[in-house]
């Protein structure tokens, strides 16, 4: 397992090319060539805890989709109220129309569930949209391309909002208007804001990684907003794209090349690859499958499941870590469950420590990158909201993140790692709240 073992000097190298990727993202001229692409949102303004009102929201992002109804009080209280949908994955895969009508049947179906239909109302929504977005304003974003298993046909370029608010037309939804387009590293910011006025980081480590974060209106050159608000800017930083033009080869190895080459996007979101949850669990199959072709575990036999792509789940390697030291029967059990019943004591010491090595790299490599983002940033003290499955169901991830972000941050720098929690759709209710103050404030 050497090879993914991550050393300070790894780390710090890999920190040092972030923030480079991430200058070229944020330059005008670079812009078009970078890989780590720092789009602008539009997002000026966070909430303050004194938003009140009725605001929708969804949020798309994985194999699920929801709805949400978010009433707040002014006093940093809400009441939310939920549907979930799961995507099915042939309107993952099949063309983007078909996703929007689905997209607008499950908010119609909300809408009825709770009377939003029948009334005078104008409901203000949320939008998360949690793909590559080129932003053009805050309601207006044109998808640029497709991540975590979705490749949808012919809505490349398209707008998002325009796409969804038609789809509900057509159902003959017209008193939902969609305000705020918005990534989920977005929502988790603004929902840590929203709890936390020293927010200035988004990060999402679940089934992809991507983080956000307040940059200087000076350093974001393609902002071209006359009227300069708060003076900052709310980054979309992709970084899941990080490495793919081989920036990150130095830390690579055979098995992440071998888990890419078996993706629908080979070549494409190779940092995220080596993270987060959608390939977490795979990277550890693979190293599992070669194991026991070795004869290095379970006495040199497999089985179809174990040898079969993306049937090892990232919450194995959770549930595996969580155990005691010394018991294991998490992992007996869950490998009886793949059709291996002659697991030993040692086989299950291996393979947590199997688990354990790529999920502290992921953490040690997130570490590095939030110290790169806060070095971009020069804040001196500031808290970062997390969400996201990997973050909440690993029992590890949180603590190694903070210790390895305390070995390497810059000196004189106070942090404060928070749980966001359903930041992605709570996120896009308050933005959509905030939406409706500036609007507000415009009329006046
Ligand atoms: C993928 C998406 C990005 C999202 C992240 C976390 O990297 O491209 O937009 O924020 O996953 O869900």
């Amino acid at each position: 397992m050497s090879e993914f073992s991550l050393n300070n000097e790894h780390l710090r190298e890999y920190e040092r090319r972030l923030i480079i990727d991430i200058r070229k993202g944020l330059n005008r001229q670079s812009h078009n060539n970078s890989i780590v692409k720092c789009f602008i949102t539009y997002i000026q303004d966070l909430p303050t805890g004194q938003e009140t009102g009725t605001f929708l929201a969804v949020d798309l992002g994985g194999t699920n989709f929801r709805v949400l109804m978010v009433e707040l009080d002014g006093k940093e209280k809400l009441k939310m109220t939920t549907m979930q949908f799961a995507v099915p994955q042939e309107k993952m895969l099949g063309s983007g129309h078909d996703l929007f009508d689905f997209l607008a049947q499950c908010i119609s179906i909300f809408a009825e569930k709770h009377n939003l239909k029948s009334t005078n109302i104008v409901y203000s929504m949320g939008f998360t949209f949690s793909f590559p977005l080129v932003q053009k304003s805050l309601n207006k974003a044109l998808i640029d391309r497709w991540t975590k298993g979705f490749n949808c046909t012919d809505v490349i370029g398209k707008d998002v909002v325009k796409l969804l608010q038609e789809a509900l037309r057509a159902i003959g939804i017209k008193n939902i208007k969609i305000k705020v387009v918005l990534n989920d590293t977005a929502g988790t910011l603004i929902s840590g804001a929203w709890k936390n006025s020293a927010c200035r980081i988004g990060l999402i480590v679940g089934t992809g990684t991507n983080v956000c974060y307040m940059e200087k209106q000076s350093n974001a050159q393609l902002f071209d907003l006359e009227n300069k608000g708060s003076g900052n800017v709310l980054i979309n930083t992709e970084w899941g794209a990080f490495g793919d033009d081989g920036t990150l080869d130095f830390i690579r190895n055979k098995y992440d090349f071998e888990l890419d080459d078996h993706t629908i996007n080979p070549g494409l979101q190779l940092h995220e690859k080596m993270i987060s949850g959608m390939y977490m669990g795979e990277l550890v199959r693979i190293i599992i499958e070669k194991a026991v072709k070795n004869n290095a575990l379970f006495g040199g036999k497999g089985s179809t499941a174990l040898f079969t792509r993306n049937r090892f789940f990232t919450e194995y390697v959770s549930k595996i870590e969580a155990q005691k030291k010394f018991k294991h029967e998490t992992c007996m059990y869950i490998f009886a469950e793949l059709g291996i019943p002659h697991v030993t004591p040692d086989d299950c010491i291996n393979v947590r420590y199997i688990c354990e090595s790529v999920s502290t790299r992921a953490a040690h490599m997130l570490a590095a990158g939030i110290c790169g983002i806060i070095r971009q940033m020069g804040e001196k003290n500031l808290a970062i909201g997390i969400d996201g499955s990997v973050y909440i169901h690993h029992p590890n991830v949180h603590k190694l993140i903070t210790e390895k972000i305390q070995e390497l941050v810059m000196p004189g720098v106070e942090f404060k790692l928070i749980l966001s929690e359903d930041g992605s759709g709570r996120g896009a209710a308050l933005a959509a709240a905030v939406a409706a103050k500036y609007e507000r404030k415009t009329l006046i």
